[in-house]
């Protein structure tokens, strides 16, 4: 079983998408060991107490920059042995060092079909509020692997979310979420734990169940 941690910043419906798949068997060969907060305040700390997941708070207003925070991090997933870091609803961009140490083992979930509408400064409401300035018609959600770049490592899953005429920043963001995040996540996570994907470069290849 592949060990696996869940960090996560505030209201966790990632979180709770990938505990309900779990639980019914769509996600493979997968052990949810831990969700990891960077506030005490997060709702998503209720869903891991819910589910039985053992919890941890590496609370980032208490470190004083990056570096500090990042090492934290680190020292936690090492600590309780973690093979699979997923970054879901996790706002915060970390420092080289957890991506030499998790290289290609870090899948990110981000609100938009990259290379649109990501970077740094889009998260959470302002990517939705860009995609409807912008005037697409469609967007929807991108889970990748992180690399030192923000959202620019190798794309493991996209989902296409049509625009509304009447779509705010929030109609579109719960939108995306419902159809597109809690889809895909989870889906990436089970590849990932049936050791279904190859990566070639920036080219993630999804390898047939009964190639592995
Ligand atoms: C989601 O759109 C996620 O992609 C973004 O923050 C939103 C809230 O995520 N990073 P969650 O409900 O905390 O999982």
């Amino acid at each position: 079983m592949v060990k696996t941690a869940i960090l996560v910043s505030g209201g966790g419906t990632n979180l709770q998408a990938i505990i309900d798949a779990n639980l019914f068997g769509e996600i493979k060969n997968c052990d949810l060991t831990a969700v990891i907060s960077s506030s005490p305040d997060a709702y998503a700390l209720e869903r891991a107490k819910y589910a039985g997941i053992p919890a941890y708070v590496v609370d980032r207003s208490v470190f004083p920059g990056r570096g500090s925070f990042t090492r934290a991090v680190l020292n936690k997933l090492q600590d309780i042995d973690i093979d699979l870091v997923v970054y879901a609803g996790f706002n915060f961009i970390l420092d080289p060092p957890i991506i030499k140490a998790y290289q290609n083992k870090i899948i990110n979930i981000h609100p938009s079909l990259i290379p649109s509408f990501c970077g740094p400064g889009y998260y959470g409401l302002r990517v939705h509020e860009a995609v409807l300035a912008h005037g697409v018609k469609v967007t929807g959600a991108t889970a990748h692997f992180a690399s030192e770049i923000a959202d620019d490592g190798p794309i493991i899953l996209q989902k296409a979310v049509p625009i509304l005429e009447d779509d705010t920043p929030s109609t579109l963001q719960r939108r995306v979420m419902e159809e597109a995040e809690w889809e895909i996540l989870p889906r990436a996570i089970s590849l990932f734990c049936e050791g279904r994907l190859e990566i070639d470069g920036r080219i993630v290849h999804i390898k047939e169940a009964g190639d592995v």
